[in-house]
């Protein structure tokens, strides 16, 4: 029999989903032990910083931390030890797409699932709850049951629950606080639903009842793909009509506002840009896709993949009407990209559309200064040459700027890919006497005021409102 009532909690994984999420159920539940583990000792050394340099970037993340460790909340990379005093874990373990093998480039890499459930299973002395946190395909945690049953000690049992997480990077803190819903999937059996009553009552200190919606296994995992793929094509559905506004001269705010009105549609993730990114979006559409595949449902699948490929050309569209519109050529020219991470209020860096624009500029030998608020130097370089470029063959064309001023100076034009407030803010007149002339803009995020930067001088061009050089 697994728990009914849970009093120590142990979160596998470190990462951006395991360690705010087990920081705010450590804070907002004291009666429970929360224990956060890691293979990377230096991860877990950033988490237990005395200076609170923690590992992550999140606004509010560091109160949470300041207020719950040493006291119910603990990091370390004693993970076996974790494991078996635990009623509940949450495994929180990284699921990246898979680079080689069966389902390359689509499917998610179970690896670290599979290793971390062969570890409880090696490890526990008595029987547990076994969350799924991290976003998997469908029916992983029947894989991980069969994994559990196959290797426990004798006695021990396993219940298997689905928990997926739902907050966005930037407003984690505030999403975990107040969330939309939370998500519980458990099998419909006896033992399966006092699982899941367990994890309810933790939640339940701060969540009201009715934002706890528990449903099978399987509905639950495809909850989560499902929740993220339909998020994503309402950007590329905007992104594909930014693009009929450029060439005709409509303006996709105001098509979005209007299009969002109607309260069957709503207003939020109608925002065009230059391309989502993010560590979730690309990966859940293309799991989605694979998943589609596999069951013989190739349509499906070419539906989903749109999404993707939607994103995927905005991208690319967007850079190439920068090259056209500064003259056809940006050898050697200054351009400066402001912002690296792939949304404001965060440091990840993860499938940001900056890596695309960037390289897409060194491609045309472009001179590019970068700058952003959070992500560190090292990232972006890491990031940039991921894919086996020369790393002295960029750091010979592309600069790493300690402000926008400073990335601005004597640039030819500005490409704003990250929507960081400051940047709303700049001194842009002072922006415009330190380029060269004629001085463009490219807004990709749709957050300048465009007449108000005419006025100073600059020749503006913004994501989805009229290209008129081209
Ligand atoms: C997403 C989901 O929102 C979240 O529920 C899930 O748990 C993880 O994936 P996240 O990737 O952190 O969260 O960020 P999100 O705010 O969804 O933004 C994703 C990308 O879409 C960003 O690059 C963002 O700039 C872009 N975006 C978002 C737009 O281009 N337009 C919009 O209108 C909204
Ligand atoms: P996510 O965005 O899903 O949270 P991250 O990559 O940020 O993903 O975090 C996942 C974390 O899980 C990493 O820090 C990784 O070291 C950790 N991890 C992976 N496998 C194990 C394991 N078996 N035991 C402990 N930690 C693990």
């Amino acid at each position: 029999m697994a728990p009914t009532q849970v009093k120590k909690i142990c979160c596998i994984g470190a990462g951006y989903v395991g360690g705010p999420t087990c920081a705010v159920i450590a804070l907002k539940c004291p009666n429970i032990i929360v224990t956060i583990v890691d293979l990377n000792q230096a991860r877990i050394d950033a988490w237990n910083s005395p200076t609170f340099d923690l590992p992550i970037y999140e606004p509010g993340l560091e109160d949470v931390i300041r207020e719950a460790r040493g006291r119910n909340l603990f990091f370390t990379t004693e993970v076996d030890k974790a494991i078996d005093e635990a009623d509940l874990i949450f495994v929180s373990v990284n699921t990246p797409t898979k680079k080689s093998g069966v389902g390359k480039g689509f499917a998610a890499d179970l690896n670290y699932i599979e290793l971390a459930t062969r570890q409880i299973a090696r490890i526990a002395t008595t029987s547990k709850i076994v969350v799924e946190k991290s976003t998997v395909p469908c029916r992983t945690a029947e894989s991980m049951r069969t994994i559990l049953d196959a290797n426990s000690r004798p006695g021990v049992h396993f219940d298997i629950l689905s928990n997926p997480e739902f907050l966005a990077e930037g407003t984690a803190i505030a999403d975990l606080f107040a969330p939309d819903r939370v998500l519980i999937g458990s099998l419909q059996t006896e033992e399966g639903k006092k699982a899941s009553a367990a994890l309810s009552a933790v939640y339940n200190n701060w969540v009201p009842t009715d934002r706890i919606l528990t449903v099978g296994l399987w509905s639950s995992e495809l909850s989560k793909l499902a929740a993220n793929a339909m998020l994503a094509q309402r950007i590329s559905s905007i992104n594909a009509l930014s693009a009929i506004c450029e060439a005709t001269g409509a303006n996709i705010d105001e098509v979005a506002y209007a299009v969002g009105k109607d309260s069957r549609i709503g207003p939020k993730f109608l925002k065009a840009s230059v391309g989502f990114g993010g560590s979730c979006f690309q990966k859940d559409i293309l799991n989605l896709v694979y998943l589609s595949e596999t069951l013989h449902l190739p349509e499906v699948a070419a539906y989903w993949k749109a999404v993707v490929d939607m994103n995927e050309y905005q991208k690319n569209r967007f850079s190439s009407n920068i090259v056209k519109t500064l003259f056809s050529t940006v050898t050697n020219k200054k351009i400066a990209v402001l912002g690296f991470a792939f949304k404001k209020d965060t440091g990840d860096t993860r499938e940001s559309a900056s890596i695309t624009l960037i390289n897409n500029f060194f491609q045309e030998a472009a001179n590019v200064t970068v700058y952003d608020p959070e992500v560190k130097e090292a990232q972006i370089w890491q990031d940039l040459t991921e894919n086996g470029g020369d790393l002295a063959a960029y750091k010979k064309k592309i600069t790493i700027s300690n402000s926008a001023l400073e990335a601005c100076e004597g640039a030819a034009a500005i490409v704003i890919a990250t929507e960081w407030d400051e940047f709303r803010t700049l001194d842009w007149t002072a922006v415009h006497s330190k380029m060269s002339k004629p001085a463009f803009v490219f807004d990709g995020r749709l957050i300048l005021d465009a007449p108000a930067l005419r006025a100073i001088g600059f020749s503006v061009h913004q994501i989805g409102s009229g290209w008129p050089s081209l």
